[in-house]
């Protein structure tokens, strides 16, 4: 659902900045995403899915960190029939611009609703379902633990979190593996090797990943009872977190 401008931010022979989701990436974002997240769409599906066995109609979704809204055009066709309210939030004025636009294209003003917040102060009581794709990963590391605190908080009993991100493995080997297998499929993507490690210099203190049992361990520690993950490739995996009823 993509005819954003193509990606090429870095295919430069400069030492990049640290990433930032500024005007200049908002543009190019969708090509971004669609060429660099592996099975995005299988695990919106996935997501969708789970969100249709774990919620009641009326509950109120909210993504966090919705960037362009792709994510949450595509729930809002896949649980039409649950007739749910979803908001996505983000600190990027740029990526709202663009996901209200994409909204009014797909004429999904009704359904869908946006708001300029720092998602790390969090504050809806109530909230049925909470979506968190790649996005923990660019939140600092010693506020994860708090964070994930609120979001628990925040939700209804039973309610449902839904975190996708980056991970590490602490075996050395497998992890170099994993990243190397990870900048083949960039590759096949399009990318090339020095745009791929460009960015990796660019995110290198941005997008900070913890490992699938440091995730657990905290969904774990933040009150939820049921964690499992729902799909992994390499170097990425998606967890569901469910507060007790
Ligand atoms: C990788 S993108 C997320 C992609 C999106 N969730 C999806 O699945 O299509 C990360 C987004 O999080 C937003 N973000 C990062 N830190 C944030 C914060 N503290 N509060 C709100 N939004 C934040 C960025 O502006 C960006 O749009």
């Amino acid at each position: 659902m993509t005819d954003s401008p193509k990606d090429t931010l870095f295919n430069v022979d400069y030492v990049p900045e640290d990433f930032v989701f500024n005007e200049r990436v908002v543009e190019v974002f969708d090509d971004m995403l669609d060429r660099s997240i592996p099975f995005y769409q299988e695990v919106i599906k996935a997501s969708a899915q789970l969100l249709d066995t774990f919620l009641t109609p009326g509950d109120t979704v909210y993504d966090l960190g919705c960037a362009t809204a792709t994510s949450l055009l595509l729930f809002s066709r896949l649980l039409d029939h649950k007739k749910l309210h979803f908001i996505g939030l983000d600190n990027s004025g740029p990526m709202l611009d663009k996901a209200r636009l994409k909204a009014e294209l797909y004429s999904k003003q009704d359904s869908l609703s946006f708001a300029l917040e720092d998602i790390t102060a969090f504050d809806h009581q109530g909230a049925g379902g909470i979506i968190l794709h790649y996005t923990l990963q660019f939140i600092r590391p010693l506020q994860r633990q708090a964070f994930l605190t609120r979001l628990f908080d925040n939700l209804r009993p039973g309610g449902v979190l839904l975190i996708s991100e980056k991970v590490i493995s602490h075996d050395r080997r497998l992890n170099r593996e994993y990243i190397a297998n990870y900048h083949q499929y960039k590759k096949s993507r399009g990318y090339s090797e020095l745009e791929i490690a460009k960015k990796r210099e660019a995110l290198e203190n941005v997008l900070i990943p913890f490992s699938v049992e440091e995730n657990q361990a905290m969904l774990g520690k933040a009150g939820f009872t049921s964690v499992e993950t729902y799909f992994r490739w390499f170097n990425f995996a998606s967890f569901v977190a469910l507060k007790p009823v």
